[in-house]
């Protein structure tokens, strides 16, 4: 058994600028993740990270873009907090070593992304997550963190309500640990592996988020899932908001900038549930081209491409065989982000004691309904540092509770039954089935019948995974055990997030339905929390949105 005073899960930009806080103390905290560190989604993000900066900008129009942006649903004491800690962080991330495009007077360039009322994305080029994820682990390296990677985390172990640590699986040498720690953190990121045609890596699994309602702390708002109004068609891969903020129009097969249609006055740089429907119904009338719409960033030139647009320059050309110089490139909406998430304060806590999320694990909720681009890797620096000042100072009283070992036994078990399996079905082909489901039924427009038709479809694959057999008997790095896992893993997000969706009969954010329009306030102006009852069954309860400033509005663009 390890014994550590803090265990950090996931090392993405939450986990890791939580633990850079940790270290610079000096207290025991480690990392544990299921990659190596530079290999976390994180590092796939693209276009920027938000902070008013600019004398004309200011805090406050961030904190107002951002309560409309999640269609009044974001907690807006937490928000305040997002947006007025904001610059702080950025200055900080600076010091650190993290590198952005400069402006004409050598302040940190910025650009215009969905919702803003001014520029105020942060970037370099497009690879601003690889930037920063890059710089934050130059960091954690600096105060000689211990780093347990390829270390996969199934449990979460709790005696009377206080944390007592982890189970996790080492994939490399195919055995199970306990960890024990006074407090632990999950920064284990998102789901985007429940749905087919997705911006996220393939560890995206909803393992943190799964493993914590298993252990009983509730996820919050899980049906507000974001659709990125801009993935590659074939591939789903991201192609930046960064380049609608650089310029670019969107095209239907006409040639025409329909977005003039749906939001006259921000046009491509609606915040993204709106570009998103607006794609999908173009697509749905006729006017796509291919089941696809066009990016074009031609009128740009080739200079400007090169230099604020490499990667997505790039990754047009190896993905979809088109040079967005001279062609438009087909987009299409993706699944990108998961708005909902481990319930957290305002300071990382959950309702269990010394245990912590942060980042898209979490639900703070800063997003609401609809996250603005550029706040995700705001809310990790900025929630990953509150959680990780938070922890330091509840380790002054913490101690060591019981950790019950029968849960190493337990998961042991459940790898050990899946290895000998010789079953017919195959995790891989249930997956694609499910992400097909999610995305053709809990998608961009919902309605009762279709997410009921997702349901039936989850409860047969339940069954079905029962009979799940891997080929890979082996006992080192059997990833075909560790998938099979990660299966289950998102079985019971896709559960979460459509019965969530079938409760809430309303259209707000990103959760649009066809069946119910229309925001409502009177009846659903709150959040949603999902727990599991002593069967396993999915249970909602609900709890109200913090209103401080900005009463709900009609939200037009
Ligand atoms: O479009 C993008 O570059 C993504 C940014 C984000 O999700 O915040």
């Amino acid at each position: 058994m390890l014994k550590h005073d803090v265990v950090i899960v996931g090392a993405g930009l939450a986990g890791l600028r939580a633990c850079v806080e940790l270290r610079k103390k000096g207290i025991d905290a480690i990392i544990v993740s299921k990659v190596y560190p530079t290999r976390s989604h994180s590092g796939a993000a693209q276009g920027g990270v938000n902070a008013a900066f600019d004398e004309n900008d200011s805090w406050e129009s961030h904190f107002f873009d951002t309560v409309k942006g999640s269609d009044y649903l974001g907690d807006q004491d937490a928000i305040e907090i997002l947006t007025s800690e904001a610059p702080a962080n950025i200055l900080e991330l600076q010091r650190m070593g993290v590198v952005f495009n400069r402006n004409d007077l050598g302040g940190i360039a910025q650009r215009p992304f969905g919702g803003q009322s001014f520029p105020r994305s942060c970037y370099y080029a497009d690879a601003v997550g690889h930037m920063m994820l890059h710089g934050l682990f130059d960091n954690v390296l600096k105060y000689k963190t211990k780093i347990l990677y390829e270390y996969f985390v199934t449990s979460l172990v709790v005696d009377n309500g206080h944390v007592s640590g982890v189970v996790a699986y080492d994939i490399k040498n195919g055995k199970f640990e306990g960890i024990a720690a006074k407090a632990v953190l999950f920064a284990t990121g998102g789901y985007g592996q429940v749905y087919s045609s997705n911006t996220n890596a393939l560890i995206n699994t909803g393992d943190g988020m799964a493993v914590s309602i298993k252990a009983g702390v509730p996820l919050m708002d899980m049906e507000f899932v974001q659709f990125h109004p801009t993935t590659l068609k074939s591939t789903g891969i991201l192609v930046t908001e960064g380049a609608r903020g650089e310029g670019a129009y969107l095209l239907n097969s006409l040639g025409v900038r329909f977005m003039s249609k749906y939001a006259p006055k921000a046009m491509e740089l609606a915040p993204r549930d709106v570009v998103a429907r607006a794609e999908q119904t173009e697509i749905n009338e006729g006017r796509g081209v291919d089941g696809a719409i066009l990016l074009d960033v031609r009128h740009l030139g080739k200079e400007r491409i090169m230099e604020r647009l490499p990667q997505i320059m790039q990754l047009s050309i190896d993905f979809e065989g088109v040079n967005p110089i001279y062609e438009p490139i087909p987009i299409r909406p993706g699944m990108h982000y998961s708005m909902g998430g481990i319930k957290t304060d305002n300071n990382g806590r959950t309702v269990i004691q010394g245990y912590y999320s942060a980042g898209e694990s979490a639900c703070v909720s800063v997003h609401g309904a609809n996250r603005l681009g550029g706040n995700s890797l705001l809310d990790t620096v900025v929630f990953g540092r509150r959680a990780g000042v938070d922890i330091a100072e509840y380790l002054k009283d913490a101690a060591f509770t019981k950790f019950d070992e029968s849960l190493i036994k337990r998961d042991e078990e459940i790898f050990e039954k899946l290895k000998k399996s010789n079953g017919k079905e195959r995790h891989g082909l249930l997956k694609a089935e499910l992400q097909e489901e999610m995305r053709a039924n809990v998608g961009v427009f919902r309605e009762e019948k279709a997410m009921k038709k997702a349901v039936k479809k989850i409860e047969e694959l339940k069954e079905r995974a029962k009979n799940i057999g891997v080929d890979d008997k082996s006992k080192l790095f059997n990833t075909d055990i560790v998938e099979a896992f990660e299966f289950s893993n998102i079985l019971l997000i896709a559960e979460v997030i459509a019965n969530g969706a079938i409760l809430r009969k309303e259209s707000r954010g990103a959760h649009y339905r066809n069946d119910y329009p229309e925001r409502d306030d009177e009846n659903w102006l709150k959040h949603t929390l999902a727990t599991l009852d002593a069967q396993g069954n999915i249970k909602f309860d609900f709890s109200e949105v913090t209103i401080t400033k900005f009463k709900p509005q009609p939200r037009t663009y």
